[in-house]
């Protein structure tokens, strides 16, 4: 669990040092007083990025940002992590308990976060790329070989690609294609896994939050349809790229067989959107130690026919093992909640 946590120079912030006590905290502040930064921060100890490029954390004026962090956890001597983006190399550099980690990768997992923001809503209305990616992130989270295997399928596709515009020789794509055809299967396996318990787990949720539609809900995941890969070579000679593979997989919610964008309403969808990031943060608490919700905007989850309050909604689901940050506009009423106030200055 984050103890401490420090940023300096990281957009607003010049240095500012917070503690926490609490598995769940709310930071509490009015309009820019740096709420989304903090958590953005704690995005970085995560994942090593924010949603943002880099350079835009870094406080105007200034050449670098470094974001420190302090976890503890009852098995393991704590750990120190830290991010440091030097703006004019654009360079990114991440220490854990002060080495120097010879790549990026190497801090996924070390603080699994899984996000509930007003981007939540994409689980809905957004691209499957972007449904893609968050499963990937959780999963490579949760999990080495799918983090290896998924760097290592990107790295193939980019090299059968580059081969496919600048080479005539097709046993060379046929040996790139027999590899990638070997990731694909195991991120399939993974991906089909989680999705077939998070479909369980997400029954009673529904159940509470959109019951006369909680029995037809279904998240669909379409693998592409890559048996005939060899027969596709000649037309990915001329357009260049490779046209098959887990890269292009389907993820998508459907009530009764019929796209839910297409079907639910804006507070349905938002609701769902809420439902999906619960699940997914206690398919994650199964898996793992300790998994933190990072929940910002949680009013545009609000839905007063059946939810009061988001923030009493998620501390009674959260799993024991997990942590909560949540941003909030005004102070929570819950005692549970280790209160945090930012100034807005
Ligand atoms: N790189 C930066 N340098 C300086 N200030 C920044 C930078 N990026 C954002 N800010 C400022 O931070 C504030 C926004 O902080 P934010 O964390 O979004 O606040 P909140 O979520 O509490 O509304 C804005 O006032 C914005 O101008
Ligand atoms: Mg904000």
């Amino acid at each position: 669990m984050l103890k401490e946590l420090q940023l300096t120079n990281f957009r607003k912030f010049t240095n500012l040092k917070l503690s926490f006590k609490s598995d769940s905290i709310a930071i509490v502040g009015g309009n820019a007083s740096g709420k989304t930064t903090v958590l953005e921060s704690i995005m970085h100890l995560s994942t090593g990025k924010g949603t943002f490029p880099s350079h835009a954390y870094v406080k105007n004026g200034e050449k670098f940002f470094r974001v420190k962090g302090t976890i503890v956890s009852s098995r393991q001597p704590p750990s120190e992590i830290i991010v440091f983006f030097d703006a004019s190399k654009r360079e990114k550099k991440v220490l854990i308990n002060r080495k120097l980690a010879p790549r990026l990768a190497e801090l996924i997992g070390l603080m699994p976060t899984i996000n509930l923001n007003m981007n939540s809503l994409q689980w809905i209305w957004g691209p499957v790329e972007w449904r893609r990616k968050q499963i990937d992130l959780l999963l490579a989270q949760t999990d080495r070989t799918y983090l290896e295997t998924l760097i290592k399928h990107y790295r193939l596709l980019e090299q059968r690609n580059k081969a496919l515009k600048t080479t005539h020789d097709n046993a060379l794509f046929i040996t790139y294609g027999e590899m990638l055809y070997e990731t694909s299967s195991i991120i399939r396996k993974y991906r089909l896994a989680l999705i077939a318990t998070l479909n369980e787990l997400i029954g009673p949720l529904l159940e509470r939050l959109i019951p006369d539609k909680a029995k037809s809900l279904e998240l669909k995941y379409v693998p592409f349809d890559d048996g005939d890969w060899q027969s596709k070579i000649e037309k990915e000679k001329e357009l260049g790229y490779t046209l098959w593979g887990a890269q292009r997989d389907q993820l998508i919610w459907e009530v009764g067989g019929t796209e839910a964008n297409v079907f639910l309403s804006r507070g349905e969808g938002a609701r769902l959107a809420l439902a999906t990031v619960i699940a997914l943060w206690l398919w994650t608490a199964r898996k793992r130690k300790h998994v933190t919700l990072l929940a910002d905007d949680w009013e545009a989850f609000q839905d007063r026919k059946y939810l009061e309050k988001v923030p009493s909604f998620l501390l009674s689901v959260k799993p024991s093992n997990s942590s909560i940050f949540i941003a909030s506009l005004n102070r929570l009423k819950e005692s549970q909640w280790q209160q945090i106030m930012l100034d807005n200055q």
